[in-house]
């Protein structure tokens, strides 16, 4: 009796396991818990390093994931060093940052675990860390993506989306990844830190209406009409070193660095929803985290698909 108990007990748990592995695709938390154990405290110890070098690195690296994962899915694709590749797509050249960390740890890693671990989940588990590093939330990292043979410029230049996007054109480039208008709005919240370049917001300065004027003034300082392409802001006027929900506050305030970001606070559908996270951190924490998993899963590849790069830039021969 109590062994046919324990048996159908334990076809009960099996089954529910099968469902649950369904339910979460193909991706696991402890998808390297065996062949590389060491990997999250490697890539954490160059993390720490790199970001108490230069703060700026850990929302480098945020964004180095975001734009992974929009072009082709999460497959290390943006790191390729190819000619053609998305690193010189318009979104992408003298703009994306940190990829001599990537390297750094890949290296590492290769030297305890050789073979073993993607260059696309190394990139997963480095935006995580930089964002806690910067004081935001941490999660557990859905992790066994495989690497790109491929990178695609014109892919890149088609699926990124640009500063000057409405709200509409927010909402359906994220709908087009499977992401929600409430993961784009919690994930455009990654502009709480980081900095970005005056030919990324001298048009909204110089010629939108909805900016605080005060703001408008002090950006355009440093961000001539002509010239100073490069110049630097921060994403978020107020603490762009700290991960916090200020961001939502500036849009409030009207004082969004980019067009697009104020367009989540222009008298549109995400206006709700900037005031509560504005109002209420431990949400906008919990919602960044939800998305930033969802994100993580757009069309990894896994099985036996693309490879295990060896080294992060390049193609194995
Ligand atoms: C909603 C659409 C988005 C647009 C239009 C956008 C656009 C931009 C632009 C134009 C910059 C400045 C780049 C430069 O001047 O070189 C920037 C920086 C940044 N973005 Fe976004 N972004 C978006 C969403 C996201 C998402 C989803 C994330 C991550 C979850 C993210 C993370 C960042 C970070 C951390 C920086 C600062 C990077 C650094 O300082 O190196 N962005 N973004
Ligand atoms: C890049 O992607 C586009 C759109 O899918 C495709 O038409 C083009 O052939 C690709 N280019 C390369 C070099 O693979
Ligand atoms: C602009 O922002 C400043 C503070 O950042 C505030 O004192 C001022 O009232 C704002 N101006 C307008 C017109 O909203």
């Amino acid at each position: 009796m109590a062994d046919a108990a324990r048996i159908m007990h334990y076809v009960l748990a099996v089954s529910l396991l099968s469902f649950v592995a369904h339910a979460h695709a193909q991706l696991s938390t402890t998808f390297y818990s065996r062949s590389c154990p060491s990997l999250e405290t490697t890539v954490w110890e160059v993390m720490k390093q790199a970001v108490v070098k230069e703060q700026r690195v850990g929302a480098s690296l945020l964004r180095l994931f975001f734009h992974d994962c929009f072009v082709q899915g999460c497959d290390g694709s943006i790191l390729l060093d190819a000619a053609g590749g998305e690193k010189s797509a318009g979104p992408n050249a003298n703009s994306l940052r940190g990829f001599d960390v990537i390297d750094t740890i890949k290296a590492r890693v290769e030297a305890k675990c050789p073979g073993v671990v993607s260059c696309a989940d190394i990139l997963a588990l480095a935006a995580r860390d930089g964002t806690f590093l910067l004081r935001g939330p941490t999660w557990k990292v859905p992790l066994g993506r495989r690497d790109s043979t491929t990178s695609n410029q014109s892919l890149a230049n088609a699926n990124l989306p640009s500063s000057g996007s409405s709200l509409s054109t927010l909402i359906s480039t994220f709908a087009s990844k499977g992401l929600s208008a409430t993961d784009m709005t919690a994930l455009s919240g990654a502009h709480t830190i980081g900095l970005a370049r005056c030919s990324t917001f001298r048009d909204h300065v110089y010629n939108d209406a909805n900016i605080n004027s005060s703001f408008a003034a002090r950006r355009r300082k440093t961000c001539p009409r002509s010239g100073g392409d490069s110049h630097l802001a921060p994403m978020d006027v107020h603490s762009s070193r700290v991960f916090d929900n200020s961001y939502y506050q500036n849009l409030m305030t009207r004082r969004g660095l980019l067009h697009s970001d104020q367009e989540l606070f222009n008298g549109g559908s995400q206006d709700a929803l900037v005031r509560q996270y504005s109002a209420n951190p431990a949400l906008f924490r919990k919602d960044f985290v939800t998305a930033m998993i969802k994100m993580g899963n757009i069309n990894p590849l896994t099985g036996t698909a693309g490879q295990i790069r060896k080294n992060c830039r390049v193609v194995n021969r």
